[in-house]
C-alpha cells in the first residue's frame, strides 16, 4: 500500500488515473484506526453522527461542538486517509459563519470540510477554498429535510437533473476539490461525473461516480432499525453485540463470570 498521506490533490489525481476513491464515515478513534489500516482514502466525520451515534432523528440537531468532539477523536488516530469534517446545520449560513465554523473544525484536526448545497453556497465555498479544501455535497441534502419534507431520490425529472449538474459545476468553479452526490438517479450522477474535472463520491448514486462513501454504522449492520436501499451490509455487528451482551448477562446471572481465569 502507498503509505503517503492522502490529500485533496491526490484524490483529483486518482480521478485522472481512473482509480476509485474509497470513503467511509467514522466518529471515533478506534474505528478510524481500523479504516486507516485497510487503506480507506477518505474518512468523513459526518453529521450522520447524530443518527448513527447520538440518537437524534435526523442531522438537524447536530451542533458544531458535537462535530468538534468527534473530529478530535478521529484525528487522534492520525490517519493517512484525508480527514474531512462536516459543517453541521446552519453553521455556514453566511460567509463569516462558514469561515469561523470551518476554522474550528480544522483546529480540531479536520484536513478539509464538507458543506451541503450547490449554487446556494458558492460564496461560502469560494471564501473557504482559499485556505481550506472543501468537499461539496449535492443531491439529497439531509440538512434541508425540514424544507424538502423527506428523503427523496433526486434527479428524477429533467429539470432536477439539470439543476444538479449546475450545482455540481458551480461547486467545481468555486474551488471544491470533490463533490458528494447523495441519493441521485445513477445515470444523472454518471453524467455529472463525466462533466466535472474534480472527483464525485457517490452514496446511493450508482456506480458511475469516481468514488463511493457509506455511513459506516449502516454498512457494519450496527444501525439495524432502518436500512436505506443504497446500503449494502458487510457485517452484522448489531447481532454480534446482542449475542455478546446476552451471553455476558447469562454468565453473570448464573455465576459463571468471572471464572478463575479472570480472578486474582
Ligand atoms: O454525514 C454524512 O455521513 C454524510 C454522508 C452521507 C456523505 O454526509
Amino acid at each position: 500500500m502507498d503509505e503517503r498521506k492522502i490529500t485533496a490533490q491526490r484524490l483529483r489525481e486518482m480521478k485522472q488515473r481512473g482509480e476509485k476513491i474509497v470513503a467511509l464515515t467514522a466518529y471515533d478513534f478506534f474505528t478510524a484506526k481500523i479504516m486507516d489500516e485497510v487503506g480507506i482514502d477518505l474518512i468523513l466525520v459526518g453529521d450522520s453522527v447524530g443518527m448513527a451515534v447520538l440518537g437524534y432523528e435526523n442531522t438537524v440537531p447536530v451542533t458544531l461542538d458535537e462535530m468538534l468532539h468527534h473530529t478530535r477523536a478521529v484525528a487522534r488516530a492520525r490517519p493517512r486517509s484525508l480527514l474531512v469534517g462536516d459543517l453541521p446545520f446552519m453553521t455556514y449560513s453566511t460567509v463569516e459563519r462558514a469561515l469561523e465554523s470551518a476554522g474550528k473544525l480544522v483546529q480540531a484536526g479536520a484536513e478539509a470540510v464538507k458543506i451541503e448545497g450547490g449554487e446556494t453556497v458558492v460564496e461560502q465555498v469560494v471564501a473557504l477554498a482559499k485556505t481550506i479544501p472543501v468537499l461539496g455535497h449535492v443531491g439529497l441534502l439531509p440538512q434541508s429535510i425540514l424544507e424538502t419534507g423527506g428523503y427523496k431520490v433526486q434527479g428524477r425529472t429533467p429539470a432536477s437533473a439539470a439543476q444538479l449538474l449546475r450545482d455540481a459545476q458551480a461547486l467545481e468553479a468555486a474551488g471544491a476539490f470533490a463533490v458528494v452526490i447523495e441519493c441521485t438517479v445513477a445515470e444523472v450522477a454518471r453524467q455529472i461525473t463525466g462533466a466535472l474535472r474534480i472527483p464525485t463520491i457517490g452514496i446511493g448514486a450508482g456506480n458511475g461516480c469516481d468514488g463511493q462513501i457509506l455511513v459506516s454504522n449502516d454498512m457494519l449492520g450496527q444501525f439495524t432499525w432502518f436500512t436505506p436501499k443504497h446500503v449494502k451490509r458487510y457485517a452484522n455487528l448489531a447481532e454480534e453485540m446482542r449475542k455478546a451482551f446476552a451471553a455476558y448477562k447469562h454468565e453473570v446471572e448464573t455465576g459463571q463470570f468471572p471464572g478463575k481465569e479472570q480472578s486474582f
